[in-house]
């Protein structure tokens, strides 16, 4: 179909309003609560340990692994992620040798030998560190637990500076899938966030990815970056289609300039499309999308229907997590590495932000937890909510008759037709989706209870 006739399809006055009435900062929603609401001086390191003791035993799917590597060798000026810009890889070593530590210390907790479901090395870019480094982080954690035979174990790749000899090593030790930042193939978008990579690189590391049988192959391609148009979209996802990886993240581009550390921005705001001309970005890529047979799953994610987060996601397992969407519903999730968040169901901890200070609480023996929040039944109740509409796209209604307040601020979404009501049931409609995290936020008691002075969030369009 023609960009030109997409876009007319799509562009309506209803749509320009309810966009200039929902387009408001707003959470993502991988926990609720969302971490500017957590309850810092509620929670407390021995509170934390005894939820993930509590969490452990309860356990009957195997706990989850996320392991944060935080170093690139040069930085994309639109990133929001934690990371250390450095050529220098002589700080491979000592950050590996804390992250086995940290592990220790939560091997401490357990009371048998974990079973492991998940493993995801995320970043920063994981493929910074040497084959034989990630091969020693791997093993130390596989020699003391037990990897189930099911278990996902998954990596973010950098299509510039991930190799053959890194892929091979890490299949060897069973890992399975792999995610490469795409983000826009117009070479204009590249040049402005200072990233620049071709369509052949990222065939090539495809191919090499496959050809190893790494079974789920992901992409994050992102909509609403400097000088993006129709045409870097059009592009973009058109040869996303042609390299077929099983998955696609189709993020918004959330624009944090309070973020340190991108302060070589070649780029201004005036750069950015506007939230208008974003939900036409989406909307194309979407489509193309969907008519090259992908199924939307949950808020931003798509997948092909062979893919094992279409299937859960059709059987009503998706879950989402500080990962995104994951179709594995472990609720013991241990974050290892600067920054990194645990979840034990019943609480959060993050370690601290910076490299030097983890690698100093982590030489001391102590914990790099520095905040957190242990949940309140009323916090759990909301949890599921949230999880239900990111997840399935509908929550059930009997519980909120408590809830005036929140039956109150659905009023609205109601009458401008983004929700539906199916008997006992809350349905986020067609037209109600891009503004999912606005619903969200109707749920969320902590955020109308303390309304931020300042903006917390990036723009929910
Ligand atoms: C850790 S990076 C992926 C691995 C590797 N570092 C790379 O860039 O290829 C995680 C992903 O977060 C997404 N991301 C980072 N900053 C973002 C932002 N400001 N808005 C939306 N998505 C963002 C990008 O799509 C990126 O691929
Ligand atoms: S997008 Fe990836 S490579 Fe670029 S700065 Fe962020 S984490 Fe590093």
């Amino acid at each position: 179909m023609e960009i030109r006739t997409i876009l007319l399809q799509t562009r309506t006055t209803v749509e320009r309003n309810l966009i200039s009435k929902y387009n408001t900062p707003g959470p993502r929603y991988t926990s609720y609560p969302t971490v500017p609401y957590w309850d810092i001086k509620g929670f407390n390191i021995e509170g934390w340990n005894d939820s993930v003791r509590q969490s452990f035993k309860q356990d009957d799917q195997g706990i989850s692994i996320y392991i944060h590597l935080p170093y690139c060798e040069s930085l994309c000026t639109f990133c929001g992620c934690n990371k250390r810009i450095t050529k220098n890889h002589s700080v491979e070593a000592p950050y590996i040798d804390a992250l086995i530590r940290e592990w220790q210390q939560y091997l401490s907790l357990f009371s048998t030998v974990p079973r492991i479901q998940e493993i995801h090395l995320g970043g920063g870019t994981p493929t910074f560190f040497s084959s034989d480094n990630l091969s020693r982080l791997i093993s130390a954690i596989s020699d003391s637990a037990e990897i189930l035979p099911n278990a996902t174990l998954g990596l973010e790749g950098h299509p510039n500076s991930t190799t053959l000899e890194q892929l091979k090593t890490l299949r060897t030790l069973g890992f399975n899938r792999v995610s490469y930042g795409i983000q826009c193939f117009d070479p204009k978008v590249q040049l402005a966030i200072n990233r620049v990579q071709t369509i052949d690189q990222v065939k090539a590391i495809t191919d090499i990815s496959r050809s190893l049988n790494y079974s789920s192959i992901n992409y994050d391609i992102i909509y609403g970056l400097p000088h993006q148009t129709l045409q870097s979209i059009d592009l973009t996802v058109h040869e996303v289609i042609k390299l077929r990886p099983d998955r696609i993240a189709f993020y918004s581009y959330a624009h944090v300039p309070w973020i340190k550390g991108n302060g070589q921005r070649k780029f201004t705001e005036a750069d950015l499309p506007n939230a208008s001309d974003k939900l036409e970005l989406y909307t194309l890529g979407k489509q193309k999308l969907l008519d090259a047979g992908y199924i939307e799953i949950g808020m931003d994610h798509f997948a092909l229907p062979s893919d094992t987060l279409s299937t859960s996601y059709h059987e009503g397992r998706l879950h989402r997590n500080f990962m995104g969407y994951t179709e594995d519903h472990s609720r013991l999730m241990i974050g290892l590495g600067v920054s990194a968040i645990s979840d034990s169901w019943f609480g959060f901890a993050q370690n601290v932000k910076s490299v030097e200070d983890y690698l100093a609480h982590i030489h001391n023996g102590e914990s790099a937890v520095f905040r957190g929040h242990l949940l309140t039944e009323e916090d759990l109740m909301i949890r599921e909510h949230i999880l239900d509409l990111m997840c399935h796209f509908q929550t059930n209604i009997p519980e909120l008759s408590q809830q005036p307040d929140i039956l109150d601020r659905l009023a609205e979404p109601l009458r401008d037709n983004l929700i539906a009501l199916d008997d006992d049931q809350i349905r986020i409609t067609s037209e109600g989706r891009p503004f999912l995290r606005n619903i969200c936020m109707a749920f969320d008691l902590r955020l109308w209870a303390d309304q931020p002075q300042t903006q917390l969030f990036s723009m929910t369009v």
